[in-house]
């Protein structure tokens, strides 16, 4: 894998840079922007070297429809003021889009193209949209290593029209998380949350062989709650996970891995409500699940207490709402407190509960990427990763 550091000439080269700056928006606000401060770097040194860079991202899960709730705008307007620069974001079609068209007004340094999640082709990884992707530049470069698990055209697909480099996070992150992985200490402890079921539901069973505890939490946990046989209301869930499931309990008994889950949990009746703990006979119809109960906690407690590594990804509950963020709070208040832990976290949301109680700092290693971060555990090759290779 080469790296953009090593590259000899970038003067004037169209570089296209690909980002991940899914960060999380409410109201159109930007509730936490880590991951536009973790990728500065990589634009500061395109800056310096007299490139002309075309950024791409996606915001959301717009299906490839044009969604304006999901704009790069105000992530646009947030880059313009940290770089000090004036960044055109471009709406038009991206393929009637022309190299000789871009960066008309030489001053121009930076441009942003709008959600590449509008073009449904960005998620079928698509030849044609890559080719004409690429046909606006003269490189590319990954720097965004929360994406590398997708095979999406302009992280996978992309890398056959164009010499192709990682960026300087996206290498960080993977130098940090080799030297993570094979110098790990036991017990692993390994937290999952949050509420990309879907995504992350059929990694833990590749998980199990390689920790002494898998804690499930979050949103993550309600498939389990439900198929033990209880009522989970309006919760969210995966359809289809029976077997999943099974699969999860029936091979960490081939293992030294306890699977551990919500034995109480806080709902509410809607997202903004207030809490109220219920065990799990107790959850009715119109109960939402939004957080794990305080016997739940302490039993994370203990665990994490006798952990020497633990890594997170993925909150305990809906932590936007403060009446439901007392799990996650509390989870990172533990790993922190015990010194000797390796701590390694995780995923936007991940890092916004932590950037909440100023305890970023506080872990030994922060990753940008949530889905990636356990594929890359799970031992996978990760689709941007391998087609940089
Ligand atoms: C993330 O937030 O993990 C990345 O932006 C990937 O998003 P996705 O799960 O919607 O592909």
């Amino acid at each position: 894998m080469e790296n953009i550091k090593d590259h000899e000439n970038l003067n004037q080269k169209k570089v296209l840079l690909r980002l991940d700056l899914n960060v999380p928006l409410k109201n159109g606000f930007i509730t936490d922007e880590t991951r536009i401060d973790k990728i500065l770097p990589t634009i500061n040194f395109l800056i310096e070297k007299k490139s002309k860079i075309i950024i791409i991202s996606h915001i959301g899960r717009p299906k490839g429809k044009v969604n304006k709730d999901l704009s790069l705008k105000p992530i646009c307007e947030n880059l313009e003021k940290k770089t000090n620069k004036k960044i055109k974001l471009i709406n038009d079609n991206i393929f009637k889009l022309k190299k000789e068209d871009l960066f008309l007004d030489e001053r121009d340094q930076i441009i942003f193209l709008e959600n590449i999640r509008f073009y449904k082709e960005e998620e079928e990884n698509n030849h044609n949209f890559s080719k004409q992707l690429a046909s606006l530049a003269d490189i590319f470069v990954n720097d965004a290593f929360s994406c590398s698990h997708r095979a999406h055209a302009s992280v996978n697909k992309i890398t056959e029209f164009l010499p192709s480099f990682a960026g300087l996070q996206l290498q960080t992150e993977i130098d940090a998380l080799k030297k993570v992985t094979s110098e790990i200490k036991k017990p692993i402890t390994c937290i999952i949350g949050g509420s990309k079921v879907s995504s992350k539901i059929g990694i833990i069973k590749n998980l199990i062989p390689k920790f002494d505890n898998i804690i499930i939490v979050g949103g993550m946990a309600n498939n389990i709650i439900s198929h033990k046989g209880n009522c989970i209301g309006k919760s969210i869930k995966e359809k289809n996970c029976k077997v999943l499931v099974d699969e999860i309990f029936e091979i960490s008994k081939n293992y030294s891995c306890v699977i551990t889950y919500p034995e109480d949990v806080l709902v509410g009746k809607s997202m903004d409500d207030k809490s109220q703990i219920k065990e799990l006979n107790q959850i009715s119809d119109d109960d939402l699940i939004l957080d794990i109960g305080p016997k739940t906690l302490n039993k994370i407690k203990h665990i994490i207490e006798n952990s020497e590594t633990v890594l997170w990804n993925g909150p305990a509950g809906y932590f936007e709402n403060p009446n439901f963020a007392n799990g996650s709070y509390e989870i990172a208040k533990e790993i922190i407190k015990k010194k000797s832990i390796y701590s390694v976290a995780g995923g936007g949301d991940t890092i916004a509960v932590l950037n909440q109680i100023n305890a970023l700092k506080d872990f030994n290693f922060i990753s940008t990427a949530g889905g990636a971060f356990l594929e890359y555990l799970e031992g996978k090759e990760l689709p941007g990763i391998k087609a940089l290779n």
